[in-house]
């Protein structure tokens, strides 16, 4: 038994999530720790909302509300979603917490007296305004190489080049639309990163060949272009506040920290937030400090935040010179794409996760999402695809077995496990497989290689349908009562079998299927190899009742209506 420490990229304060970004952080990140909470580990799963930032700024202007009171609104909104989507978090924090503050003001003393922070001077553009420094993506204008008149000041969308402010041709504020533009001096915290290189090199060489090959050569191409130092405050009202027993001057200004420096040690703040709520039994500090080996610890997270995580999240650790715990693995993900394109909220294609749960629980969404999740490559939703999924796996394969089995059963032995014969040839072929295939369910979800593992899933839904489609029970009863009853007990092993091992990734199902069978004591404890084999995990007698259809079948009508109101095609 191990104790793992398991996060998940903190989403964005501003909007609700698409489907792709559940897929590519925190619905894998919920199933590994279910798994392994199953399996007895001492498990931590940590998440939050990231809501530092001028976009939560923004959005909150946008609909008139001070920041702290839309981010707080915004938290809600996102948690109700994921409590919807059954992520069993073991706190879901907001960076905004005063934990969060205390520690981000912590790590920057002491980079500061390791000396790897130093206070520059730059110049920035000023818009007298809207009365603030604009960031390099608020200044908008004409791209001086390609002339797109839409370039943003960090980079143009339209020939991709990255920019300088000030290269832009009629340069204007994206907030205000003003061009009464000034360039002032101002001065910033630089987190001198170039002098953590050498350091972060070594680490990542120690873990890389552990990593999954799209985090370790994501790391590796940034460490080969060199780490560069990097403005870690900014001039915006909502933020953590540089400390003013350090940097004096600068906290009077207002200054706060980047968004991207208090983020990450939010994983730390928010199991802060988590053990303030109960701290006669919890220990925060168990998680992170001083426990180089005896923690696991396991991120997930789309491809593009792996350099903040294997680069530069890193480097504020190491750099600030106490044993905060690292990153074991890296669990990365490319792009759910919806046809094959960008999922945009703008152009409202794609599927948004508050509106997928109006549509459908989440039970058919997890089983889809994770069994086709963009892993080793880019994947692509379609409703077709998700439709056909649904009938087949879950309908079909899943659902159709256990309604079938307990009704067929309830009808002609009554409300309890059949007795019937002892188990012969065909149950013990049918063993040796359930327990081969729960082998490789447990090998890939262990390597967290979880389309393999939603495959080895619906594999041992399948030897459950050809098990029943073999012995045939409905026919075997005409000349065979003892027989067809020991079929039904048998299959009935299954659906507990079923329960127990499908919770990581259906979690609601797996409890309706287990309560189908009064047990006494049905704990969470995962299924033995030989409990696999023997399949008589539920005794002869246990009453039992028929659980209403599990999945429905989605028709050709729901097909065209899911299209049309989410527009069916590549944009
Ligand atoms: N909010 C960021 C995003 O959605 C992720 C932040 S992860 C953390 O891309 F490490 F910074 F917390
Ligand atoms: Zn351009």
């Amino acid at each position: 038994m191990a104790r793992h420490l398991i996060t998940s990229a903190l989403p964005y304060i501003n909007g609700i999530k698409h489907l792709g970004n559940m897929v590519g952080s925190m619905l894998p990140a919920d199933v590994y720790s279910r798994y392994l909470r199953q399996r007895g580990h001492d498990v931590l799963y940590i998440c939050a909302t990231d809501e530092h930032g001028t976009p939560a700024e923004l959005a909150a202007k946008e609909q008139g509300l001070a920041v702290a009171e839309f981010c707080a609104q915004a938290h809600d909104a996102q948690k109700a979603v994921y409590d919807g989507f059954a992520l069993a978090f073991d706190y879901f924090g907001r960076s905004s917490s005063a934990e969060n503050r205390d520690i981000t003001q912590h790590f920057a003393r002491k980079l500061n007296e390791n000396g790897f922070i130093e206070e520059r001077a730059i110049r920035q553009v000023y818009s007298p305004t809207d009365g603030r420094f604009l960031p390099d993506r608020y200044v908008e204008g004409t791209c001086p190489h390609c002339g797109y008149d839409k370039a943003r000041g960090d980079q143009c969308e339209n020939c991709t080049r990255v920019l300088d402010p000030t290269d832009l041709i009629n340069p204007r504020s994206a907030i205000s639309g003003s061009t009464d533009l000034e360039v002032r001096e101002t001065k910033h915290l630089f987190l001198l990163q170039s002098k953590l290189q050498h350091e972060v090199e070594q680490w990542v060489a120690r873990h890389e060949d552990d990593w999954p090959q799209l985090a370790s050569s994501i790391a590796r191409k940034w460490l080969n272009e060199g780490l560069h130092d990097r403005a870690i405050t900014r001039d915006l009202d909502w933020g953590v506040p540089v400390p003013a027993d350090t940097w004096p001057e600068l906290a009077a200004e207002g200054k706060v920290f980047y968004v991207w420096f208090d983020a990450p040690i939010e994983y730390i703040g928010a199991t802060k937030e988590w053990a303030d709520q109960d701290p006669e039994n919890r220990d925060w500090k168990s998680w992170w400090y001083d426990v180089d080996t005896e923690v696991r610890y396991t991120e997930f997270m789309a491809k593009d935040n792996v350099p903040f995580h294997t680069v530069m999240f890193p480097a504020t650790e190491l750099g600030v010179r106490e044993p905060w715990k690292k990153v074991d693995y890296v669990k990365a993900f490319n792009w759910l794409t919806y046809y094959g394109g960008k999922f945009s909220t703008s152009q409202k294609r794609g599927v948004f996760t508050d509106q997928a749960l109006d549509i459908l629980p989440a039970d058919y969404w997890r089983y889809f999402l994770i069994a086709n999740a963009p892993e080793s490559d880019d994947s692509s939703f379609t409703w077709e695809h998700f439709t056909a999924t649904v009938n087949k796996d879950l309908a079909d394969t899943l659902g159709n077995f256990v309604n079938r089995v307990l009704s067929f059963s309830r009808k002609r032995f009554g409300d309890d496990v059949p007795t019937g014969g002892e188990p012969g040839e065909a149950e013990a072929k049918l063993g040796e497989e359930i327990a081969r295939l729960l082998a490789e369910y447990e090998v890939q979800m262990e390597a967290l290689q979880f389309r393999k593992a939603a495959a080895a899933l619906r594999a041992l839904w399948s030897a459950g349908n050809s098990y029943l489609e073999e012995k045939a029970p409905w026919l075997e009863i005409k000349t065979d009562k003892d027989g067809a009853a020991l079929t039904l007990r048998t299959a009935m092993n299954l659906i507990h079998l079923y329960a127990v091992v499908s919770e990581p990734f259906i979690p609601a199902t797996a409890k309706t299927m287990r309560e189908a069978f009064s047990l006494k004591d049905d704990t969470a404890a995962w299924v033995t190899a030989a409990e696999a084999k023997s399949l008589s995990a539920v005794p002869v007698g246990t009453p039992f009742t028929v659980p209403p259809v599990l999945f429905a079948k989605l028709t050709d009508e729901d097909l065209e209506n899911y299209k049309e109101r989410f527009g069916g095609e590549a944009g």
